[in-house]
């Protein structure tokens, strides 16, 4: 049974892990993350640079540790998968030489991996083949974009973020309230304690064509950075209100819940919209936020009242992990399509 390497490093995660693909049915073998999360926390977000040079100290302990957890040796292999983009480009570049390197080494092949797709593809490793068509929504810290699966490993993008990502407001917003890094897990612990109707935020209409994309019509597009703002505008006026820095922890829980609900809202009537419009018979959600606690049982609830079947895969597999990167590298595998001798990392890579 095919055996492929995936190897991640977008962002500030290093990360490999071996999948094997057991007749279309792919099986995870090891799956291995080293997160940079104590080095940026201090920065209060990603610092490039230290993003880079800590994937170069990381990438042969981590990719050993894959191979060893899955009891495989490199010449066990079949197939190498990276990621080539999009993400930061100096971070990408240190699993892009890598791979090639060990694929030129081994001569074995290499494919390249559109990040979002490895998201996308976490849904069918998760859950095997779902019923299509599908609407999938990818919702991360860079990325907040809706795709229209008709055939596997076929994506058509039908919305997506104007401004911010989902992630990354909640990160913007953490950042605000001096809470920590990364942003998401945290407000989502704090909003299980806050009252979610304590704060009403103004609503969000996209009724402008988008500029980069006027052949989309746009109805399925998302906008974050109103939100942001409005958070900001909320805790400036209360700061100064109370005359404190820091506002008490009931305000900070309570903006937190009602943050996230409207977060969660947008999301799920988005998503479940789209499925509705195109006829879909499943619904994935998939990226970071998909970690998300309220976003996670909404969905699912709605799901029921809806009929309509909701896929999310496991926490370990939401957020950034290899597994996915060798996952959609064995759907590349099957068509056919390896990477040239030259791949090079490409930041802004389209999906
Ligand atoms: O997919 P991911 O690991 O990396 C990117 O491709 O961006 O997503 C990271 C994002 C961060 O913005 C983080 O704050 C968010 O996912 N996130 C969450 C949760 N866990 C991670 N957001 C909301 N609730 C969570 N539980
Ligand atoms: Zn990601």
């Amino acid at each position: 049974m095919p055996l492929v390497l995936g190897i991640e490093t977008s962002c500030d995660e290093t990360a490999a892990a071996v999948v094997e693909d057991a007749g279309g049915r792919w099986s995870i073998r090891s799956n291995v993350v080293a997160s940079q999360a104590d080095i940026h926390r201090e920065w209060g977000g990603v610092v490039p640079e230290l993003a880079s040079r800590q994937h170069v100290r990381d990438i042969c302990g981590v990719v050993e540790r894959a191979l060893a957890d899955a009891g495989v040796a490199w010449d066990g292999l079949d197939a190498l998968a990276v990621t080539q983009g999009p993400g930061l480009v100096g971070s990408l570049l240190v699993g892009v030489s890598f791979a090639k390197a060990a694929a030129w080494a081994l001569d074995k092949p290499l494919v390249a991996v559109n990040h979002l797709a490895g998201h996308i593809e976490s849904i069918w490793l998760e859950h095997g083949p779902i019923a299509l068509p599908a609407t999938v929504l990818v919702v991360s810290g860079g990325h907040t974009s809706l795709y229209l699966v008709r055939h596997e490993g076929r994506y058509e993008l039908l919305g997506r973020t104007r401004d911010d990502a989902a992630g990354e407001a909640y990160d913007k917003v953490a950042k605000l309230l001096s809470l920590g890094y990364p942003g998401g897990p945290i407000i989502d612990t704090l909003a299980a304690l806050g009252n979610d109707t304590a704060i009403r935020w103004p609503g969000t209409r996209l009724t402008n064509p988008d500029r980069n994309a006027p052949e989309r019509d746009g109805r399925f597009d998302f906008s974050f950075s109103g939100l942001k703002t409005a958070v900001l505008r909320h805790v400036r006026q209360r700061q100064s209100e109370l005359g404190v820095d820091q506002l008490p922890q009931h305000e900070i829980v309570d903006l937190a819940a009602s943050f996230q609900r409207r977060v969660v809202e947008t999301l799920i009537d988005r998503v479940f919209a789209a499925a509705r419009w195109h006829g879909a018979r499943s619904i994935g959600i998939a990226g970071g936020v998909s970690a998300n606690s309220r976003l996670r049982t909404d969905a699912l609830k709605k799901s029921k009242r809806s009929e309509i079947p909701v896929y999310i895969p496991r926490l370990s597999l939401s957020t950034d992990n290899a597994a996915m990167i060798a996952a959609a590298g064995i759907r590349r595998l099957a068509d056919g399509h390896f990477a040239p001798a030259d791949l090079n990392a490409a930041a802004s890579l389209p999906l």
